[in-house]
């Protein structure tokens, strides 16, 4: 089996500083490399900034400053983000990169030479805020604007010399490759949107732009840059050293397992990033799958609404594992979401102080007082001790599967249910009324922390700061998890001491 996993974010525009829609993207694809990693995988996991484009080129000149240096500082603190959000990220790339340009030129070369890419001319609506073309029925005039009906964002009438991409030709492929990988773009309802897009004929693309420069040149034509999403889609094959396919990166890496984007920006991934590829004669990635948004209020977050949410403010307020928790368990995955504070306050005080951090500390001080901080030995499992213990065993595979479709919220919930069951488990054996029975006592506290082991494990792709800290109680260190081992109910070290454990979340007043 191949034991390879290759994750990627969209790179972002560093147009502005980073808001939660991206945080949200970047943590969310973190939690899938983290586990794939404890699954025994060799991960690599991609992140960085998209720099090139009208887009960027404009909000550079309304500062007053060169494309360049205007991107080295706001690619600068989406870097940072991802350290503040201790992503495991295994690069940060920037299509401003020699090696990327490389790679994307030759990308075109290919292209061209295959005669998949025509000089021609393009007249028609443009939204440099999405740096997409729409089609006449994709515009609405509203208050005398023009705005896509897609993304609501404005629209501008552009004319000018442009090289082609022969999208059309790749319409009836690209309908056999969905029917052919049926789980290539999830969720479902998201892949049937792409589908009927496609089903309803696709026009070349046009995929340079003359009128502008900031951009990677057409290498027969210098007069022309590249279609910045031709340019960035390709970001996923220059980190791997694209265009040297031998490169051991390459070779383990390509193509990619999963391409995690918000749901505004599917119609690239799905429709024309595998066509380049095709077109290409380049494996195509195993899946793209599509994310809701964060809403702030009932809207998307965007610098023109003026409603952005800070991730590292509320980090700031409340720490980076309640923010990690709550967009992971909060934000039903697939769907859109929005952050209130009264709702956060409660997964930090109820889920992680009280259901996780409260249960750990409670069987951490009694095995501190009752056992001589010991891992205790003679133990002898009972009925109630077997059942708790085996739901772990008899879920692992399912755990697996459906994170393997990204069905987090199925992750979530049985974290959520074995927190109560663990809770319930140690109220109902009341290990303080077994004193004089040693053995039952034992087992108890055995099983006990045998929970928290699990349950930490389980939590580490969520909140790994905090999982890493309970699983030190029992001397585990995080290049020593091993996802499966929630199967094994004999695996603490009897007789072995467990560490103490520092309070892990602070409740929250509502009104502070
Ligand atoms: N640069 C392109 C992506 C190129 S990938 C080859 C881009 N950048 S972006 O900065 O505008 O958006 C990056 C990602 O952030 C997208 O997946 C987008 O869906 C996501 N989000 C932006 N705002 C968002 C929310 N409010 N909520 C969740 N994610 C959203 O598109």
């Amino acid at each position: 089996m191949n034991k390879n996993f290759y994750i990627t974010t969209p790179i972002y525009y560093p147009s502005a500083k980073p808001h939660m829609g991206h945080a949200y993207s970047s943590i969310i694809a973190d939690f899938f490399a983290r586990i794939k990693r404890i699954q025994g995988y060799k991960v690599f996991f991609l992140t960085g900034t998209d720099e090139h484009g009208q887009k960027i080129q404009r909000s550079a000149e309304k500062k007053g400053v060169d494309p360049k240096s205007f991107c080295d500082d706001i690619s600068k603190t989406f870097r940072d983000l991802s350290n503040v959000l201790n992503l495991t990220n295994d690069d940060f790339i920037r299509t401003t990169e020699k090696r990327h340009a490389k790679s994307v030129e030759n990308l075109w070369k290919i292209l061209e030479k295959k005669d998949e890419i025509y000089l021609s001319k393009y007249s028609g609506w443009y939204s440099v805020s999405d740096e997409a073309f729409y089609t006449e029925d994709e515009i609405e005039d509203v208050n005398n604007q023009k705005i896509s009906k897609i993304s609501g964002s404005q629209v501008e009438w552009i004319e000018e010399e442009s090289y082609f991409f022969r999208l059309s030709k790749w319409q009836k492929p690209l309908l056999k490759f969905y029917s052919d990988n049926p789980k290539f773009i999830l969720p479902e309802s998201r892949k049937n949107e792409v589908i009927s897009f496609v089903k309803g004929g696709l026009k070349d693309l046009s995929v340079s732009r003359k009128s502008f420069s900031w951009g990677i040149k057409v290498p027969s034509n210098k007069d022309h840059v590249i279609y910045v999403w031709l340019d960035a889609l390709t970001n996923y094959l220059s980190a791997l050293n694209y265009p040297n396919t031998n490169d051991d990166l390459y070779k383990n890496f390509w193509p990619a397992n999963l391409h995690l984007i918000g749901k505004d920006i599917l119609r690239f991934h799905a429709v024309y990033w595998p066509a380049f590829l095709l077109a290409a004669d380049i494996p195509t990635p195993k899946r793209v799958y599509g994310h809701g948004w964060i809403l702030s209020g009932e809207e998307k977050m965007s610098k023109s609404k003026g409603n952005i949410l800070d991730p590292l403010e509320i980090i700031e307020n409340y720490g980076l594992d309640p923010l990690r928790y709550y967009l992971i368990k909060e934000v039903s995955f697939g769907n859109d979401g929005n952050i209130s504070k009264e709702k956060l306050i409660n997964c930090i005080n109820s889920d992680l102080a009280n259901n996780f951090g409260n249960f750990c500390q409670r069987v951490i001080s009694f095995t501190e007082k009752n056992l001589d901080s010991k891992i205790p030995k003679n133990f002898l499992f009972n009925d109630d001790d077997l059942k708790i213990l085996n739901t772990y065993n008899l879920k692992c595979d399912d755990l697996i599967n459906e994170t393997d479709k990204q069905n987090l919220n199925f992750y979530v919930n049985f974290i959520q249910d074995q927190l109560f069951t663990a809770n319930k488990y140690f109220n109902d054996q009341e290990p303080w009324k077994k004193k004089s029975d040693p053995a039952r006592l034992s087992s108890i506290i055995y099983v006990s922390l045998e929970l928290i082991r699990k349950i930490s494990i389980l939590l580490y792709p969520i909140i790994p700061d905090s999982s890493l800290k309970v699983l030190k109680v029992f001397n585990i260190l995080e290049s020593q998890i091993d996802f499966n081992s929630i199967k094994v109910h004999e695996i603490l070290n009897v007789d072995s001491s467990i560490n103490k454990i520092s309070i892990l979340f602070k409740k929250i007043e509502k009104n502070d």
